[in-house]
């Protein structure tokens, strides 16, 4: 009996090596021969935060590549100029006016979508914010927000959008983590937790959806992280090494973060070469990995 355990122990570890080890090269093959984009024509895209900067820029480049935008941001007159940029080009574009931290609003958004526009097939939570203290000095309301909109939109918006796309087979979820989700920053300790979340929500459905015995295997998704773009967002950067970690404009980002999508890539950072000085850090100790920290 105890060999007959110990046989299975190391059957079932050979069988896990060989299934990372192919993951492993699957993962390097399609690093240096990437997959084609796949095509967002006809699609309805539905985006969160789209009165301003990253969001703002996606939905015109969705928009332009044929697919019918959904623009969704609790500021109604920033998010029409926004509507009505994307319609004067004779583009697809709906507004809605949603507080996406509130559940409720969140279905009847969805509800209102599926009837006037039809079923959402991507789905891009974007909408944020970043209180810039040290966490003493950090208000109650203002943390209390955050994680509203940070955290808990995201959740509330899956709950609203996967069941079409599980009824389909058919979706595309993309959510915007950080750099300050991948590692401590000073001045960002309840932005950090909120975004280390994101992180957590978009890994952990992964794993819901592969683990389901009906094939979610049509749906998708894509995690951001992004350093610093050029929105406002993040008032005073501090940057160290100036080329590597550069200052990216919005409408750069958005092209990044749609380039991702199309090819399906689980994640990307902006600048894309911070994810693998990212990935090495992790083997380094904790001390070694404070001199690598963006920003120090
Ligand atoms: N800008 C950066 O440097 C940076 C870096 C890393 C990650 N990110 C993340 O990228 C995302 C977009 O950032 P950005 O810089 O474009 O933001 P932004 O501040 O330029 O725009 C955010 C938009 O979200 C809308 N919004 C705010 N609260 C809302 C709510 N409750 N309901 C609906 N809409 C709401 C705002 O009205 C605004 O139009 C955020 O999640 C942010 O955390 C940004």
């Amino acid at each position: 009996m105890e060999v007959q355990e110990f046989l299975n122990i190391c059957l079932e570890f050979i069988w896990t090596l060989i299934k990372v080890n192919y993951e492993i090269i699957k993962a390097m093959i399609r690093t240096i021969v990437p997959p084609e984009p796949k095509s967002v024509k006809g699609d309805i895209v539905l985006i969160s935060g789209t009165g301003h900067g990253i969001g703002k820029e996606m939905a015109i480049r969705f928009a332009a590549l044929g697919a019918t935008v959904v623009c969704v941001d609790i500021n109604d007159t920033s998010n029409e100029e926004t509507v009505k940029m994307i319609q004067a080009r004779k583009q697809k574009a709906f507004k809605y006016r949603c507080d996406v931290t509130e559940r409720s609003a969140v279905m009847h958004l969805a509800e209102r979508v599926r009837k006037e526009v039809g079923d959402v097939a991507v789905l891009v939570n974007n909408a944020g914010m970043m209180p810039c203290n040290p966490v003493l000095q950090q208000t109650e309301q203002e943390i209390t927000l955050m994680n509203k909109l940070n955290i808990n939109a995201n959740i509330w918006m899956i709950q609203a959008f996967l069941p079409v796309m599980v009824q389909r087979n058919y979706g595309h979820i993309v959510a915007m983590s950080s750099m300050a989700g991948l590692q401590g920053i000073k001045n960002l300790v309840p932005y950090c937790g909120s975004k280390y979340a994101v992180k957590g929500i978009m890994d952990s459905l992964a794993v819901e959806l592969r683990s389901d015995p009906r094939d979610l295997s049509g749906i998708k998704l894509t995690t951001i992280f992004p350093y610093i773009i050029n929105t406002g967002l993040c008032k005073k950067p501090r940057i160290r090494f100036k080329n590597l970690m550069k200052v990216v404009e919005p409408g750069e980002a958005a092209d990044i973060i749609i380039n991702a999508m199309r090819r399906e890539y689980t994640e990307i950072s902006i600048p894309q070469d911070l994810h693998y000085l990212n990935r090495c850090s992790v083997f380094y100790w904790a001390r070694a990995r404070d001199f690598v920290r963006v920003p120090n």
